[in-house]
């Protein structure tokens, strides 16, 4: 059920680092400007890939989930994936009947269209984001 592979998430404590790396050593070309996601406490910014994106992610504030985890990983590091689903709904709950925790109830994500996450207990070690495509995107 899972379809193509959106982004990958990346966490830093540093938007800006983060996209001097992107840019200037890795060579990538499109790379959005940075804006503020309050329902997950992250800033985001999104670089284009030809066939996917990069994530970075980086703390609204302390308060944020990944403010903690970067504690734990204080240079960053690979924080989620994200697959595309067609149902969000169906998605969430064929993961509880398969017995994968779901993070909270589907919420609006950083493309503007429903997610969810589900544990990395359950996943192998990987967080994993659900996420419906936008629609209409050729
Ligand atoms: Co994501």
């Amino acid at each position: 059920m899972i379809g193509r592979l959106n982004h990958v998430g990346v966490a830093t404590p540093s938007i800006e680092d983060s996209v001097r790396l992107y840019r200037d050593v890795l060579g990538a070309t499109k790379i959005h400007d940075k804006f503020a996601l309050p329902a997950q406490g992250v800033w985001v910014c999104f670089v284009d890939l030809p066939n996917s994106q990069i994530e970075l992610i980086e703390p609204l504030d302390e308060t944020s989930p990944v403010a903690a985890w970067l504690k734990k990983n204080p240079r960053g590091g690979q924080h989620h994936i994200c697959f595309e689903v067609e149902d969000i709904q169906a998605a969430a709950e064929e993961m509880k009947l398969k017995g994968a925790q779901v993070l909270g109830e589907p919420r609006i994500g950083a493309h503007g269209t429903p997610v969810i996450f589900v544990h990395p207990k359950d996943m192998g070690g990987v967080l994993v984001e659900l996420m419906e495509p936008p629609r209409g995107r050729s």
